[in-house]
């Protein structure tokens, strides 16, 4: 008789919910959510709990305020964190997310040294970094969840302009969890098909503009906090990946020295997921606009790791 695996999400606001909920729906083990605010974690457990007998899933689920009860976890998802507002850029929220992701990354480690730890909290690529930092985990059982959603939206937006199926359509992205990030149009095609012989180059610009500052288009629209279903949707795929070691390539932010000349950042590349975290970074080659629009990106996540250490020191 095998045991269950054991999902910890902390984090009880509306990414760590839905990040519970997802989990929960595809049955993918027992589910601890912690918060510090008490009554929210037990709450949202609870309510969720209930809907079980309607669902029809069977995981323990628990709300709790104490990291005693996250002990022997196999996947960590750290939602924890401020949101964005309107009008502020993920980086607005660097200092106060550093503590409390050191924080948070820290008190998991101690009772799940073993497990894969997922951050969804941003500034992203960043904030994987104190993670990393925080718990003494090796690199390949850190990693951040940003590609997945990315590529998503990216995705539905193709399968909106063509009028067909979202399982079709296949993308891959690089680059950190910013305005600046890289969809990859040379990599994206539906049922096999380069996108570039269905979508005409001024209308697949837009797009990938569009993908690219998809977050900020959601927290126009909600004004209260940013999105949750998606980046939600997206960390439970990477948890079921990890869980049932289906080593699935996906676009996560994942340590990098010397793939890509990276030089010990985490960053979004293609990454095969299994039980270990990151099996290994995959390399692909790119084109000079595309490695330059890469540079980019890398060199602003870069800038933000600087930012973090020293708020960390
Ligand atoms: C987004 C936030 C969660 O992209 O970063 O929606």
């Amino acid at each position: 008789m095998g045991r269950r695996a054991k999902i910890t999400v902390i984090g009880a606001g509306n990414v760590g919910a839905t990040c519970a909920h997802w989990a929960a729906a595809k049955e993918l083990g027992d589910i601890v959510l912690v918060d510090i605010v008490e009554g929210l974690p037990q709450g949202k457990a609870l309510d969720l709990r209930e809907a079980a007998p309607i669902e029809r899933f069977d995981c323990d689920i628990i709300g709790t305020n104490h990291y005693e009860e996250t002990a022997g976890s196999d996947v960590i998802i750290i939602t924890s964190g401020l949101a964005r507002k309107p009008g502020m850029s993920r980086d607005d929220l660097v200092a106060k997310n550093t503590e409390i992701v050191k924080s948070v990354a820290q008190q998991a480690a101690r009772y799940s040294p073993d497990a894969v730890m997922i951050v969804v909290s941003n500034p992203l690529d960043a904030m994987v970094y104190v993670a990393w930092k925080a718990s003494g985990f090796p690199t390949h059982r850190v990693l951040g969840q940003a590609g997945v959603l990315d590529t998503a939206r990216y995705r539905a937006f193709i399968a909106m302009e063509l009028n067909c199926s979202i399982e079709d359509i296949t993308a891959l992205l690089l680059g950190g969890h910013g305005d600046d990030m890289v969809p990859l149009t040379s990599y994206t095609s539906v049922a096999g098909i380069p996108v570039t012989h269905l979508i005409g180059k001024a209308r697949l610009d837009a797009i990938v503009d569009r993908a690219r500052k998809g977050g900020g288009e959601i927290v126009s629209l909600l004004r209260t906090g940013s999105a949750y279903y998606a980046p939600a949707a997206a960390s439970v795929q990477m948890a079921e990946a990890i869980i049932k070691d289906k080593r699935r390539i996906l676009p996560c932010a994942a340590y990098c020295d010397k793939e890509y000349a990276i030089g010990g950042y985490f960053v979004g590349v293609p990454v095969m997921l299994g039980a270990r975290g990151v099996e290994k970074v995959i390399e692909i080659p790119l084109t000079p606009e595309e490695r330059a629009a890469f540079q980019v990106s890398i060199d602003h996540v870069k800038e933000l790791v600087a930012l973090t250490s020293r708020l960390m020191a």
